[in-house]
Order: C-alpha cells, then structure tokens, then sequence
C-alpha cells in the first residue's frame, strides 16, 4: 500500500510509521511534517531518523498549509491510505496561540481535504480528539452523544469531523479517531508523564492544575499503534468515527503520587481548575474493539514505567 502519514515527526505519527515499517507487509511510507518548534525539535528530528532507517520511507518537510507542494506529492506518489495526524495539538497552548489551531487544524485541513479529493484514495484516517466531547455527567462516554468542545482545539476536532460530511470524495472512507491521552515512550513533553520527570530532573517546581482532582483516560502508545494498524485493513461505511481509548480513567493525583515516588521529587504546586479543560476524560471502547481483535490493553504502571525508562535514557532530546 501507499500510505500517507501527516505528522510524522509527532509522537502518534512516528510511533505508526514505525509499527508500519516492521510489519511484515512492505507498505510504502511517505511522512511530511513541518516540524514546528510547539516542543522540542530535537525530539521530533530523532523521532524522523528512526524512520529514515527504511529504505520504503520517505521524508518530506511540507507544512499543510503548502497547498502547491501538496498537490505535488499527491501528483508524484500514488496514496491509497491517509492518516492526518498533523495538527496543533496542547489544550493549555489554547489560551497563548489561538492563531495556530485555526491555521493548522481548519485551514490546513482543508488544504489536505480538498487535494486529497482530487485522487483515488481509499481511505482517509484523521485525528480527533476526546476534546470533542467537553465535559460530560454520564462514563463511560460513547461516539453517539452530543460533542459540547470547550476550546478551539476541540472545536477544530468537532469541525474536522463535520466537514468531511461536507467536503468529501464519493469513492473514499472518512475515518474520525478521537485519541484519549496517548503516552508513551517517545511522547510529548507538553503532556503530564513526561513533563513531571523533566520538572522533577531539572528541580522545578510543577504546577497541578485543579489539584489533580481530574481523570484522564490513558491510552498507551504500544496499544493505539496494534490498533491503528488492525484497523488500516478494515472495511468501512462512508464516514465512521471511533473512540481510540482504554476505558480506564486514572486520578491524576494518585499518579501523581506514583511519580513522586518514582522520582523522590516532591515539588508541587496546587493550582486552580484551568476552565477550559475537562474535569473528566472516560471513554466507551466497545466500538472499536468490536471492530478489530484486540485482545488486552497494557497495564497501566507498567507503560508508565516503560516511559519513564525511556525518558531516563532519552532525556537530553527535550
Ligand atoms: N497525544 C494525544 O494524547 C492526543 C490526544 C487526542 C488527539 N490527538 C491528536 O492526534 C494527532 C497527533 O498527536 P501527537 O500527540 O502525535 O502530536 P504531535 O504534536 O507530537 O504531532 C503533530 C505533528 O504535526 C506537525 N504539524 C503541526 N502542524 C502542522 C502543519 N500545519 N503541517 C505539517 N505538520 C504539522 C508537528 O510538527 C508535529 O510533529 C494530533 O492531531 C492531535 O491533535 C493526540
């Protein structure tokens, strides 16, 4: 297959790109990324050169917003799946740099959407997000219930969802995954794991927003990419939309707890309910795991400290 993978300097795009490129179907792989500087570009060209390893994977620096060299892409390589992780990510980024959600996540998702368009593709995965769903009374949360996003990241997430119904080709699958909390090794410094252990190493007081009196469902990275990859081989109706998530909602401050003990760093500080965050993250999964046959998701302490052993070794990239 010619496969597509936006983003691909991420944390999600690199981890698939990689699962894809030792499986045993020699897919041919084409990432573009912009590599912009939201965290550590370091990281994000080590993530690449992992890739580069494979002689069926090919890098290109394209910003979404490039719409000319996108349509050259699409003109010189013959894509039959799209995965669109390419976006702003980061709820708390909202409040600095509104500018980059509209610009990334509408505009330069329009730009792939409407080239895309243009060529025979089969399947078109993007990322969505549990952003979508805003705060919610009744867990766990299924895909059918109404989306009430409380910042613009998940209104960009809603709106990427509701405009492939708008903006679609008749031939090709419109595949929505609302990503819960992916960690992992090779992560992302802005997300709660390894941001503590960077606090905790450089001795700097970490901040806990609502005092950690909220849940997240963690999904681990090892888990989403087996998943992204049974899925890639699906049959599907016109537009779908599933929930990529363990069903297991954690407090944070019990992980907390578990951090500190991890690290013997004790430096916190309690801080108020940031108003545009959901108290609760829980999804339902029993759509996608009908879907595909997965059997187990990995233990949740034992994924923490296989990321914590990873930031151990890897530290210096962030
Ligand atoms: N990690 C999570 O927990 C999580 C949860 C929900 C949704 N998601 C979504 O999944 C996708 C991947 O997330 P991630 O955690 O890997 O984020 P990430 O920031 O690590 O990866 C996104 C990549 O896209 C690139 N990028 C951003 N804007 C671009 C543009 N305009 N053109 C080209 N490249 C661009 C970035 O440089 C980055 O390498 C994103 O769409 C994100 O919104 C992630």
């Amino acid at each position: 297959m010619n496969i597509l993978i936006t983003g691909c300097a991420g944390f999600i795009g690199s981890s698939f790109a990689l699962k894809l490129l030792n499986s045993e179907n020699k897919h041919n792989i084409v990432g573009i990324d912009n590599l912009n500087n939201f965290y550590s570009r370091k990281l994000k060209n080590k993530r690449l050169l992992r890739l580069k390893n494979y002689k069926n994977f090919k890098f290109y620096k394209i910003d979404l917003l490039e719409r000319k060299k996108l349509d050259t892409l699409f003109k010189k390589r013959k894509f039959e799946i799209i995965f669109n992780f390419a976006a702003q990510a980061g709820v708390r980024y909202v409040s600095s740099h509104p500018e980059k959600f509209i610009e990334s996540n509408f505009y330069g998702f329009h730009n792939l959407l409407e080239v895309s368009k243009k060529y025979p593709i089969l399947k078109f995965f993007y990322a969505s997000s549990s952003s979508v769903y805003g705060d919610k009374n009744n867990f766990p949360v299924s895909e059918e219930v109404k989306l009430y996003p409380k910042n613009i990241y998940g209104l960009s997430k809603k709106m990427n969802e509701e405009y492939v119904n708008l903006n679609y080709r008749e031939k090709t699958k419109y595949i929505g995954l609302r990503f819960f909390t992916v960690f992992g090794q090779w992560g992302r410094p802005d997300m709660l794991i390894l941001k503590f252990l960077d606090h905790a190493k450089k001795n700097k007081t970490f901040f806990v927003n609502n005092s950690g009196n909220h849940w997240r469902d963690f999904t681990y990275i090892d888990d989403v990419v087996e998943i992204l990859e049974k899925l890639m081989n699906k049959k599907f109706k016109k537009f779908e939309i599933y929930n990529i998530c363990s069903n297991r909602p954690i407090h944070i401050k019990e992980l907390l707890k578990y951090l500190m003990k991890k690290t013997n760093f004790e430096k916190i500080k309690n801080k108020k309910h940031n108003k545009i965050e959901a108290f609760k993250t829980h999804g339902q999964n029993k759509k996608i795991l009908k879907k595909i046959n997965f059997n187990k998701f990995s233990d949740f302490y034992n994924s923490v400290d296989k990321t914590i052993g990873w930031y151990d070794q890897y530290n210096y990239l962030i």
